[in-house]
């Protein structure tokens, strides 16, 4: 498959990652039993993600969604910009950010931080993906789907210059040593 000029194959098929899916929710089930907590999925990357979670929450449990931005094209700019708020109180609430990657880690110091602010009772992040850096950098994340090298990933919600989110299957570039370029031309998807 070609988006913008780069080449990009399946990695981690739909079946994998339903299953996957599954068995981090009974984790969060276990966990938080007795507990109600609040999923805070971070849009739009982790839209897919937190719909299929969510199927498979069995205790009592809120969602709220925050949108943040930090990439242009396939290169972290490293600056981010919060685009929708929280909308309730997160005060003594025990919170769970739902997160589609993390790879510096930038976007989550910055929601953590800005949440342990909130008075709440506690955090934590689960994240469908987790790339080289951060676990390099230990960036702190509870429950962790696939840990991948440093390479540019799209589908299952995630996107290259907002496209690919629809796929149901996870993709990743070839011909490229870490990160790709930050543009591709702009061909026909
Ligand atoms: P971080 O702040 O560097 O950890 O980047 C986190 C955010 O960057 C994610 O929520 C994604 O939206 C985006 N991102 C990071 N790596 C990729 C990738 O390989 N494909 C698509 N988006 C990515």
């Amino acid at each position: 498959m070609k988006i913008k000029g780069i080449e990009f194959i399946e990695f981690i098929s739909e079946r994998e990652i339903q299953e996957k899916i599954a068995e981090l929710a009974t984790q969060i089930n276990e966990a938080y039993a007795g507990k109600t907590p609040v999923f805070l999925p971070v849009l739009n990357g982790s839209f897919m993600f937190a719909a299929d979670l969510l199927k498979h929450i069995t205790i009592p449990c809120r969602v709220s969604f925050v949108k943040i931005s930090s990439y242009e094209g396939m290169i972290s700019t490293g600056q981010l910009k919060t685009v929708i708020g929280l909308e309730e109180s997160l005060f003594k609430q025990d919170v769970l950010v739902v997160e589609d990657i993390v790879d510096t880690g930038l976007t989550l110091e910055k929601i953590v931080s800005g949440l342990t602010g909130l008075g709440v009772n506690s955090v934590e992040v689960i994240t469908l993906l987790r790339k080289k850096p951060a676990r390099e950098k230990k960036v702190n994340v509870r429950f962790a789907g696939f840990d991948i090298e440093d390479e540019f990933v799209l589908g299952y919600g995630l996107d290259y210059d907002g496209l690919g989110r629809n796929y149901r299957q996870l993709f990743k570039a070839v011909g490229h040593d870490g990160p790709p370029p930050a543009t591709g031309n702009p061909q026909s998807f």
